[in-house]
């Protein structure tokens, strides 16, 4: 897949299927508590840090970008798919959201204290991941915070054909194993800091990972694992 086919794929499958994905989703309130403790472990970084705001890449309806925003920090959202950020605006008045991609972001170098990347980029061809790290490193301040998270498995693309309510989408997940996805963060220049692997929820077969990394501090008596 090209970047233009896959992200129009991406934006007319999600636009298809945004009214009732914010129907079905869960909320931060009904994640599990260990899901909604590593949103609020990766809050409080960025909060102490205070290198600037947060964006939530993928931010769907934009129910974890207002969670962030909850939890104190500086929130904003994009999202490649316009009825998505539709949705975000009309439950979130208060918060900025705007129509965007991550292989391509209208945010300059070093402004982001954070960024969120929440079951967000396994549609991402794994070809374009160097492309969309390298715009979190780009993005990031210098000691800023990656949160990732996303399903993961033994590099298999799978190809569904309707989701969330019988709606006709076309996009593809690419499922890549843990040590995969690190060592590309890792090729980007972010250094990986925590990796978390949860077992498939009861009903479902996908492992579910998260990343925290962060990019290099310019002074580095504050590099990432100081005491
Ligand atoms: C499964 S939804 C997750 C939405 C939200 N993060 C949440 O947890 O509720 C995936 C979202 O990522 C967006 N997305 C995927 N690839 C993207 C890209 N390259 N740039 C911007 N948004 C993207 C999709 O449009 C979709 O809204």
């Amino acid at each position: 897949m090209t970047e233009t086919s896959y992200l129009t794929a991406l934006r007319e499958s999600y636009d298809t299927v945004a009214a009732d994905y914010l129907r079905l989703v869960r909320t931060p309130a009904e994640l599990d508590p260990l899901s909604r403790a590593m949103l609020a472990a990766f809050a409080e970084a960025v909060r102490t840090d205070g290198l600037g705001p947060v964006a939530d890449l993928g931010c769907g309806p934009g129910l974890v970008t207002a969670h962030l925003a909850d939890l104190g920090v500086a929130a904003i959202g994009v999202d490649v798919s316009p009825k998505m950020i539709e949705l975000a605006r009309q439950g979130f008045p208060h918060l900025r959201f705007t129509v965007g991609s991550m292989t391509a972001l209208s945010i300059p170098d070093d402004e982001l204290g954070g960024i969120l990347a929440y079951y967000s980029t396994h549609h991402t061809p794994p070809e374009l991941l160097p492309v969309v790290y390298a715009e979190f490193r780009r993005t990031l301040a210098p000691g800023g915070h990656l949160m990732l998270t996303g399903y993961v498995g033994d590099s298999e693309c799978v190809r569904p054909t309707q989701a969330y309510g019988g709606h006709p989408v076309s996009y593809e997940s690419h499922l890549l194993p843990v040590d995969r996805i690190a060592g590309l963060l890792s090729r980007a220049g972010l250094v990986v800091t925590a990796r978390l692997v949860q077992e498939p929820d009861p009903g479902t077969t996908r492992r579910i990972a998260t990343f925290l990394a962060r990019k290099p501090d310019r002074n580095p008596d504050r590099s990432p694992g100081r005491p």
